[in-house]
């Protein structure tokens, strides 16, 4: 159907459809939209074309407007055919806000006689519309239940009636509900209500459909799509991922080695989710031995560390957003100990030099041998060369005692160099050596012994007293006045100077008288007791043991030689 509608004005357009019923079937229907306040000869419509209408027939049946007893808004032009404006239509002072608003006229026709009925109606052509497209808001997440945000720019449908706006919706409801407020003229709009509490680091943006609807039938509306954007507030502390980090270091780790890295999270947004990072004032002084990055979280070794000294490091951190919110974790770093120490070996006391009858186990010396390294790397082995006759004995922990293993003989070593060593069971291991040097002191336990069993000597008769006949000699193992030997002779024709072992004649000899002699010679050491050859000696050790000294004297043969 031909229609066509004019708009005076965006602000108020009344809409009229101009029904024609007509009584006779012949005639069809025809429908026009005119706005209201067309001028006044304004063209409505052209009816005799639009019905099918003879121009002739309009005039002979005298076609005029028949409209009761009501205002004569439109004119019909029987020349043209055509529906003319005669008054000024408003709509407000024909019907109010009467829905709907029907203008009723006929058009009548005579021989024969037709009617025209002509109602004028309003429609609902028009949906709500909303002057913008999108509606943003930005609300902070701090805001609370019940705030309203006025949704200004409402819609508008230039319908009237039921046909204009009737109502919003609002979806999804989760955070908004909708209020419908009026304004001192009367006019309505809605505000946005909110309902539950915000939350930037759930949902940052939120999408919401207002939706108008007029109370036409069809009902028809209109959308306008509000985004939210959700501000952040600094609703969120900082987190760290760990209420207690805990890390083992070895304690030869180098400056700048990388302990490990904390991290803390804030969802908040912006500098207020931003973290910085610190170790705490209470941590105290162990804080200067390490270094946290403000920015990253990576925690280095600033110092250096020592097991021996601190075992474990508690370092109190913290956590802080630049809204000034913190939180608070700990980081626990244990040192692994690192063989560093090598064993010490401190003489307590020492006895040198030893008498060469010291029994076994004679304590030398008193040690403290230890390693201030843990575990395995303080764990010691102390020894001394396996080929001495000495021996390391444990006597309480980090305590040992140096002692004899065998008898001594001063005269095959009379001097040891006692090497200690103590190893530790590290890997690598540390050994630390320490040599005693020990003397071993003489006792009088070898007695004379002559370089022969027997000499003989030949002296001429007739000899001057005091002539020397030979020399003895006998040899002592011992040292100092033990191996000083004297010698002796009991006879009376010869004596023996003490040393050297000078035998002389006493007297002058007749080898008439006397051919030959034998007389002993003893030789005797300066030892307490002194030891002898010819004599047995016995001695008793402490444990019992006996040591049996058999010196035997030596003989000496003297022959006379005839003087001739
Ligand atoms: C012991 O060591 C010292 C010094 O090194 C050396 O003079 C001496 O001969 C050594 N003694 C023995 C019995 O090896
Ligand atoms: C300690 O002595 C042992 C042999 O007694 C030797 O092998 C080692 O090298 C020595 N160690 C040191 C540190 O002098």
């Amino acid at each position: 159907s031909p229609s066509f509608s004019l708009e005076k004005s965006p602000k108020q357009t009344l809409l009229l459809v101009i029904w024609f019923l007509s009584l006779s079937s012949a005639l069809g229907q025809v429908s026009y939209s005119i706005p209201e306040e067309m001028a006044k000869g304004s063209l409505v419509g052209n009816i005799a074309q639009d019905l099918g209408l003879d121009l002739k027939r309009l005039k002979s049946g005298k076609a005029r407007i028949y409209t009761g007893d009501s205002a004569e808004y439109i004119e019909l032009n029987k020349e043209r055919g055509v529906l003319l404006i005669k008054e000024r239509i408003d709509r407000e002072a024909l019907c109010g806000q009467t829905t709907p608003c029907a203008l009723h006229l006929q058009i009548i026709l005579d021989n024969p006689m037709e009617l025209i009925d002509v109602e004028m109606l309003d429609i609902n052509d028009h949906a709500p519309v909303f002057a913008r497209k999108e509606i943003d808001f930005q609300i902070s997440e701090s805001a609370l239940p019940g705030a309203r945000f006025s949704l200004d720019n409402s819609a508008h449908d230039p319908d009237v009636g039921l046909n204009t706006l009737q109502r919003y919706t609002l979806i999804p409801t989760d955070y908004f509900s909708l209020k419908e407020k009026s304004r001192s003229d009367g006019t309505k709009y809605v505000e946005m209500v909110l309902q539950s509490p915000l939350d930037r680091e759930r949902d940052e943006e939120l999408k919401l459909t207002l939706t108008a609807f007029d109370g036409g039938s069809p009902q028809k509306s209109g959308t306008v799509k509000i985004s939210v954007t959700v501000i952040d507030a600094n609703d969120n502390t900082p987190a760290f991922s760990q209420s207690v980090y805990r890390v083992s270091l070895a304690e030869n780790a180098a400056i700048g080695t990388v302990v490990l890295t904390v991290s803390a999270t804030d969802k908040d947004k912006g500098s207020y989710g931003e973290v910085t990072y610190s170790f705490s004032q209470s941590s105290g002084k162990d804080v200067d031995l390490f270094r946290i990055d403000e920015n990253t979280g990576e925690i280095c070794v600033n110092g250096l560390l020592d097991y021996e000294k601190s075992k474990q490091y508690e370092l109190n951190l913290e956590a802080m957003d630049k809204g000034g919110l913190t939180d608070n974790s700990k980081v626990l770093i244990e040192l692994t100990d690192i063989n560093d120490n090598a064993p010490v070996i401190s003489v307590i006391s020492f006895s040198s030099p030893i008498p060469e009858d010291s029994t076994p186990d004679t304590v030398i010396a008193m040690l403290n041998i230890k390693d201030i390294d843990s575990g395995k790397n303080g764990q010691l082995k102390c020894f001394v060369n396996s080929d001495l006759p000495f021996r390391i004995k444990s006597s309480s922990s980090n305590f040992y005692t140096l002692v004899t293993d065998q008898i001594l003989d001063r005269e095959k070593m009379s001097e040891y160099n006692i090497t200690i060593t103590a190893i530790d069971e590290g890997s690598p291991s540390f050994c630390t050596n320490k040599t005693l040097t020990l003397k071993i002191s003489d006792v009088n336990d070898n007695a004379p012994v002559f370089q022969l069993q027997s000499y003989t000597a030949y002296v001429m008769e007739n000899n001057s007293p005091g002539d020397s006949v030979l020399s003895v000699k006998a040899h002592d193992k011992d040292a100092g006045n033990n191996a000083r030997i004297s010698y002796f002779l009991e006879d009376l024709c010869f004596s023996v100077s003490h040393t050297p072992g000078e035998i002389l004649a006493v007297r002058s000899f007749d080898y008439e008288q006397t051919k030959e002699f034998y007389i002993r010679v003893k030789a005797q050491d300066g030892g307490s007791p002194p030891l002898s050859s010819n004599v047995k000696t016995v001695c008793f050790s402490p444990l019992g043991c006996c040591r049996l000294h058999l010196a035997p004297s030596t003989t000496v043969f003297i022959a006379l030689i005839k003087h001739l």
